[in-house]
């Protein structure tokens, strides 16, 4: 199964993605988590997707693109994928079409987590992630056991460098801007369904699932 998250900063794509991963048994493949690991490990392409990523803007399409060109190669991705935070404008969206088309297959769901604005700022502004294993947590809406703490691993929770007030403004703006005008894109090609991603976490999940398999 070939799928593609879509959605706003904060929607919860990361969040629902763990579950669907999960229950489908395929890779997920989220261009921001790539960045993370390129920069924590001070590869060229981590250099320079700092500088745009700390401001909330987005990272050039070649270099966006040339890291899931690499992704959708590797033997894992055979059985189908999870793509979170890719597209985000319409020539990576183009470039997708191609290397999928390249590799003889296509994406079967776009799922459109929708969450409006105001509410995206709290989201984005409380959020924690854990250092170790990666489970994201928000200090109120999905609190760990023990403050600062991961209930999976003991790991150190800790906050994005793009998650203050400042640049999630400019990513919000970059999504209306840039990657909003997708989800035209796979509508008129009949993929796109939406989900009410306002709803607890649970919900949101059992929508997903239930949409998939259809
Ligand atoms: P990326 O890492 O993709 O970040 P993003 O799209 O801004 O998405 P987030 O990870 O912030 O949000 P999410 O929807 O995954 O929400 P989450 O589940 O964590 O990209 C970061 C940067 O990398 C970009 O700004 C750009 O610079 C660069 N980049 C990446 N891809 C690129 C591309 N293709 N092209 C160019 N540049 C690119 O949830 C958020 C919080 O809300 C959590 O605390 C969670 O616990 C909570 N939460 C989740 N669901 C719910 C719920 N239902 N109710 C209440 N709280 C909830
Ligand atoms: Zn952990």
């Amino acid at each position: 199964m070939n799928i593609l998250f879509m959605g706003p900063p904060g929607a919860g794509k990361g969040t629902q993605a763990e579950v669907i991963v999960g229950t489908f048994g395929i890779p997920h493949i989220s261009t921001g988590d790539a960045f993370r690991l390129a920069i924590k490990q001070g590869t060229p392409v981590g250099l320079k997707a700092k500088e745009y990523i700390d401001q909330g803007l987005l990272v050039p399409d070649d270099v966006t693109v040339g890291i899931v060109r690499e992704r959708l190669q590797q033997p894992d991705c055979e059985k189908g994928f999870l793509l979170d935070g890719f597209p985000r404008t319409l020539s990576q969206a183009e470039a997708l079409e191609e290397l999928l088309s390249e590799q003889g297959r296509s994406l079967d769901h776009v799922i459109n987590l929708k969450v409006d604005r105001d509410k995206l700022l709290a989201r984005l502004t409380g959020r924690r992630i854990c250092r170790n294993c990666g489970t994201t947590y928000h200090v109120i809406f999905n609190p760990p056991k023990q403050e600062g703490v991961c209930d999976k691993c003991g790991g150190e929770l800790y906050q994005r460098s793009d998650d203050n007030e400042e640049s999630v403004g400019t990513r919000l703006d970059e999504y209306i801007n840039k990657t909003a005008p997708l989800l035209k894109f796979y509508e008129v090609k009949g993929l796109l369904r939406e989900v009410d991603g306002e709803q607890e976490i649970g919900t949101v999940s059992e929508e997903i699932v239930s949409l998939l398999r259809g």
